[in-house]
């Protein structure tokens, strides 16, 4: 690799790689999550991705490139954290939660991703193809904007067990009395 274009088209089939794993990972988070509007917004991200793989099938078309294999180990590695999150045998309540942070983690990784692929795009004069990943990244703000809502409203059932507070409580018993001395 050389030049900005072919850098370019690296990220390209980078971030292509990207959605095509998005799609399982959502289509996973929308069957294991318990709550219906959460399963309803991730259904509703899958069916988009489909629609911004499409995107990036033009975008290789627009530049007369052919895409390639290339694995995104950023997403990679954030369906491996949810492969090691689901042995810890978490409760429904704990697996909203967390599906709803990988979800934020995944969306800003995209966003990072689609703006410096929108400015080289630009740069390089591909008025239509920063146009369509231009689309893509607006989408993935506006989802990304939606898990933070839920971020707000899907919390633990129970913060800490009846011994976690009493070890908490006699832990801060403890610091009293540091204080005092
Ligand atoms: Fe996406």
């Amino acid at each position: 690799m050389r030049t900005g274009h072919e850098f370019f088209v690296h990220g390209l089939n980078d971030i292509m790689d990207a959605e095509r794993q998005l799609v399982d990972a959502l289509e996973e988070n929308a069957n294991d999550s318990s709550r219906a509007d959460l399963k309803r917004a991730f259904q509703q991200h899958r069916k988009e991705t489909e629609g911004q793989i499409r995107r990036l099938e033009q975008c290789f078309e627009f530049l007369g490139e052919e895409p390639e294999e290339t694995e995104c180990h950023g997403i990679r590695g954030l369906v491996a954290e949810k492969k090691a999150f689901a042995e810890e045998d978490p409760s429904d309540d704990l697996v909203d939660v967390f599906n709803v942070g990988a979800a934020i983690k995944a969306e800003s990784y995209e966003i990072c991703e689609y703006e410096s692929l929108v400015e080289m795009a630009r740069e390089m004069k591909h008025s239509k193809v920063a146009q369509l990943l231009g689309q893509n990244l607006k989408e993935e703000k506006a989802t990304l904007k939606k898990m933070e809502a839920f971020s707000d409203k899907v919390k633990p059932n129970e913060m800490m067990s009846s011994e976690e507070e009493e070890k908490s409580a006699a832990n801060a018993k403890l610091r009293r009395r540091k204080r005092a001395a």
